[in-house]
């Protein structure tokens, strides 16, 4: 049996770097190495990753990269691409790659290539996008299609709800896109408000077309449409699905072939490659929407042929692994500088935290080490005027990446160099910080406030020492956009194989689905049946004494 983690000797040897290296102050070690700069970058493609403000030198480098080898991340990544069942825990495959390989590629599963059939479903894609844009695609009454609703949640609504954000710049406009995810009644309601059933398209987005909330919103939604059509035969003009369960899918009343094809070697928050991107090819375009899955896979050659030390997924995943195991950091800030990437921390938290929030390791035993951070951020500059005050001066420390596209799609005034201004100046000031003498030394006697001043100098002071990467891509395209998510992908995964987790279950979830449905029986019957918990039992008994009878 393979000896744990943190009993091996690379692990005892990296504990001593750590020892060693939270001595000095980062900014000593660009002192130390002019050309720190230079060797602390990756430069690939429209994108550089500037690592270079890490608490990190080429010593204990060298010894994450021999502890990627030593966890056999080669021999994973090999794993992945020739379709083993990598997902042991539902038998399954991780092929998400498949999604976004070039027709002619060979991938197989079981034997058998997959790309194929992936291709055959990314033109009844097309068929069916060009029909919506251009009216021949009618609803009932035999009006042109004007408002689209995906009803989906987690990666079912997530990666399109994003990427069709992000890609604004790129709308077509020929439709207006809706996303209804919550459980709530409120965002149904509101986004049903005004619209018309004769010009509504639903796309119902479920994998697994089981999912209560996705389920229960497309049923409402089925009911306010027959509201208006009455007849249910109409239900084929106005909602197609994506799913990997076309039985259910079909009991529900769609068409199957208004039935867009999953596979079960897709993971839910891995989808948006899939026909779960239907919502944003009706957005962008098929057009642009393969240049996602171009720039997916671009990033998928970096991935699997760049060495180690030149590669971006990797080195960003073992600067995770330093600092979450080595450093006892617990959190890891995502911070675009780029509102239309306002959702990619909501995105990343799916993605990184469903992945790898887990403590069970690939053989069973419980791991002795900490796995996935908790994921949070948000945009600059807006950060800046909220957490950052947090960032820059208590005594918990929050690695992050700095995020911003170089090139903006809305040259408005100096907007973009104020934006990147701010970036850079918060990466150099988490890093440098300030000390005492600094700030006494700006203080000038001449000042009326200088005695006031002096008693305050140690509240101005900044530790420093704050670990950030920054990523600054040319351009947000949708070839980049693509790029940048298969790059979170990776690192997720390259850090699921150091852990020796399976990133690719989601286990974690079902607990609660499964109370949920029970207390949903008691509360809709209205039965206090008391064998719960005393904390829940009192819920239950207050929700049901105030809540109206609809
Ligand atoms: O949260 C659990 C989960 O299974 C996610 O992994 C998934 O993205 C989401 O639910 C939605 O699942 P489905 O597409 O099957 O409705």
């Amino acid at each position: 049996m393979e000896q744990s983690l943190e009993k091996r000797t690379i692990w005892k040897k990296l504990q001593e770097h750590k020892t060693r290296l939270e001595k000095n102050d980062i900014i000593d070690l660009f002192n130390k190495n002019p050309k720190r700069f230079e060797e602390f970058s990756i430069h690939a493609r429209e994108f550089l990753l500037d690592f270079s403000k890490n608490r990190l030198d080429k010593k204990a480098l060298k010894d994450l990269l021999e502890l990627a080898e030593n966890c056999h991340l080669r021999a994973w990544m090999d794993k992945m691409r020739s379709g083993h069942h990598i997902n042991h825990t539902e038998q399954r495959a991780v092929m998400h790659i498949a999604l976004r390989a070039p027709a002619d590629a060979i991938m197989e599963i079981e034997g058998e290539n997959v790309v194929p059939e992936v291709q055959a479903e990314l033109h009844k894609m097309e068929q069916f996008v060009k029909r919506v844009h251009s009216g021949k695609w009618k609803g009932y009454s035999g009006k042109k299609i004007t408002h689209v609703i995906n009803i989906g949640i987690g990666g079912s609504d997530l990666g399109p709800y994003l990427a069709t954000q992000s890609l604004r710049p790129y709308w077509l406009e020929h439709v207006e896109l809706h996303f209804v995810s919550n459980l709530d009644g409120a965002q149904l309601a509101l986004t049903l408000e005004g619209m018309d059933p004769e010009t509504t398209l639903f796309i119902i987005a479920s994998k697994s077309f089981s999912t209560l909330e996705t389920i229960y919103e497309a049923q409402t939604a089925r009911e306010w449409f027959l509201e208006t059509a009455q007849e249910h035969d109409h239900i084929r003009h106005h909602f197609v699905a994506i799913s990997s369960n076309t039985d259910k899918a079909n009991e529900f009343g769609i068409a199957s072939e208004n039935i867009f094809k999953m596979w079960d070697w897709v993971g839910g928050r891995y989808s948006l490659w899939s026909t779960i991107g239907l919502s944003i090819a009706l957005a962008i375009g098929m057009e642009n929407f393969r240049k996602i899955l171009a720039g997916g896979h671009w990033m998928d050659q970096h991935f699997f042929e760049t060495d180690f030390r030149h590669n971006i997924p990797v080195i960003l995943a073992l600067l995770g692994i330093w600092y979450r195991n080595f450093f006892h950091y617990d959190s890891h800030a995502i911070l675009p500088y780029d509102s239309l990437l306002h959702l990619l921390p909501s995105y990343l938290q799916q993605l990184d935290m469903e992945s790898n929030g887990k403590q069970i390791k690939r053989n069973g035993a419980t791991a002795r080490y900490a796995t996935g951070p908790i994921i949070w951020g948000e945009t600059g500059s807006n950060g800046q005027h909220a957490f950052f005050q947090f960032l820059h001066q208590s005594a918990t420390i929050v690695p992050a990446d700095f995020i911003a596209s170089i090139n903006t799609h809305y040259p408005l005034r100096d907007h973009q160099s104020l934006l990147i201004s701010n970036l850079i100046a918060q990466s150099e000031a988490l890093m440098k910080g300030r000390n005492l003498d600094d700030v006494l030394e700006n203080l000038s006697p001449d000042n009326p406030d200088y005695d006031h001043q002096q008693l305050i100098a140690r509240y101005r002071t900044f530790p420093g020492n704050s670990p950030n990467n920054t990523l600054l891509i040319d351009k947000l395209t949708p070839f980049n956009f693509g790029a940048l998510l298969a790059m979170y992908e990776h690192k997720v995964f390259v850090q699921g194989v150091i852990w020796n987790i399976n990133s690719f279950d989601q286990w974690g979830v079902e607990l609660g689905k499964e109370l949920a449905s029970k207390l949903q029986r008691d509360i809709l019957h209205g039965l206090q049946l008391e064998d719960h918990d005393p904390s829940t039992n009192g819920l239950l008994k207050h929700y049901l004494s105030k809540a109206k009878k609809q």
